[in-house]
């Protein structure tokens, strides 16, 4: 290489948009096994020193005894914690050992520019191709509505799946993508549009799902940090607004629903993965779509949104640890719609309300809807439990969708039988 040559390279990087993309040689992804309180305060302790990610729990305050946690550590502190955690004696091991080389590895190597493709992660561009064109070669069977722009003015459209019908018909809601980095979350609303549209008429519960009810989808919740997630940072996980005052972007759109917010589990630091924001539905998408809600609040019987990974089916509440009112019947249809999900590849799920099963967190959107009114209400965190975490590969997307397939239309009959 000549200088002249390393410029021209150089050049041709930053021409090529390639220049901002955050890379992550050398990173690793470790699972720590907390289980003494001496364990607790030294994550905590470690994620104050340095650059911690959080993988699962989200944040280093939902850490505590007997979970396990998963997180990305930069390449330069590697040395540092693995002192620390040899000193500590700290149960751990090396989920991802270069986090780099999982995140090439996630995606099929097939030419590129790529189309949509059920079984591929899409970016927005070609989602919202496929929105376009699938809603306008099915008009008997879906409509589309915008419900509002994101912070970046990308338009959140809500697909309405449903046999068209002259009275108004019960509904159900679910969304995919609150979170950016959950790529297979993201996959499954527009596999789930595919299946519905594909079995209409075939699949006997498909068709009286559809005849009965209608099904509103919105596809990618936080559309900005998706395309932010494939454009410069795979990491990403809030929304991306900005606001005076801080040089951090973004709110963590599951703290921002108006149920309990920012009393548990949440950070009011902007900087936090796991900020609050400034007040509850500060999040423009939030908003959008808390008013959509609140607008067919009494068509709306369910309300499902899709979250990865960990393998959970949640449900109220995560902002305090009491029971649901309907918390018997809630953890019945969960525990059905789990054992559905595993009759086909035997993949394990556990069910529970949020704060017991998991963490106690605050501002969450299944929180926010059950208290509306919404009765069947549910977080699903699908595949996996932590080998490739956020990074699924492509190979999973069809495998994942079909066995979730069974759990919400588990969910769906439950709801149509009492409706
Ligand atoms: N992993 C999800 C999150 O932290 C779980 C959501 C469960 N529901 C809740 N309201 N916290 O956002
Ligand atoms: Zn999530």
């Amino acid at each position: 290489f000549t200088d002249n040559m390393r410029v021209l390279l150089l050049l041709g990087l930053v021409a090529f948009g390639l220049a901002d993309l955050t890379r992550f040689e050398g990173e690793k992804v470790f699972r720590l096994k907390p289980v003494l309180d001496k364990h607790v305060t030294l994550i905590k302790e470690l994620a104050k020193s340095i650059e911690v990610d959080f993988w699962s729990p989200e944040s280093a305050e939902l850490v505590n005894i007997d979970i396990d946690v998963d997180i990305r550590v930069p390449a330069m502190y590697l040395d540092m914690v693995y002192t620390t955690l040899q000193q500590s004696d700290m149960e751990h091991e090396v989920l991802i050992e270069d986090l780099q080389s999982a995140v090439d590895g996630q995606m099929d190597n097939k030419p590129s520019p790529r189309a949509h493709s059920y079984t591929k992660y899409n970016n927005w561009d070609n989602i919202q191709s496929w929105i376009a064109s699938i809603s306008s070669s099915n008009s008997n069977l879906i409509s589309k509505q915008v419900i509002g722009n994101t912070y970046e003015g990308r338009p959140m459209t809500v697909l309405k799946l449903g046999k068209t019908s002259s009275s108004t018909k019960p509904a159900i809601f679910m969304d995919c993508g609150i979170h950016a980095r959950e790529w297979i979350s993201t996959a499954f609303c527009q596999w789930f549009v595919k299946e519905a549209l594909s079995t209409y008429g075939s699949d006997s519960q498909m068709t009286s799902l559809l005849d009965q009810m209608d099904v509103f989808v919105l596809p990618v919740f936080n559309i900005d940090g998706y395309d932010f997630t494939h454009k410069s940072n795979r990491m990403w996980r809030k929304t991306r607004s900005k606001r005076s005052g801080s040089s951090c972007y973004g709110a963590d759109p599951n703290r921002n629903f108006n149920a309990g917010w920012c009393t548990v589990g949440a950070s009011s630091n902007p900087c936090s993965d796991t900020f609050c924001g400034h007040q509850p539905e500060s999040e423009i998408e939030v908003k959008n779509v808390a008013d959509f809600i609140r607008r067919n609040k009494s068509i709306l019987k369910a309300y499902i949104t899709i979250h990865s990974y960990s393998q959970l089916l949640l449900f109220p509440y995560s902002y305090s640890f009491s029971l649901a009112a309907d918390h018997s019947e809630l953890l019945k249809v969960a525990d059905g719609a789990s054992a559905a999900l595993r009759s086909l590849y035997g993949t394990r799920y556990t069910s529970g309300p949020g704060a017991a099963t998991i963490y106690p967190a605050a501002g969450g959107s299944d929180d926010w809807a059950y208290d509306l009114g919404v009765k069947y209400s549910y977080t699903f965190e699908l595949r996996d439990t932590g080998r490739y975490g956020f990074l699924l590969p492509e190979s999973q997307i069809e495998p994942t969708c079909e066995e979730t397939m069974l759990a919400v239309k588990y969910i769906a009959a439950h709801v149509q039988k009492n409706l």
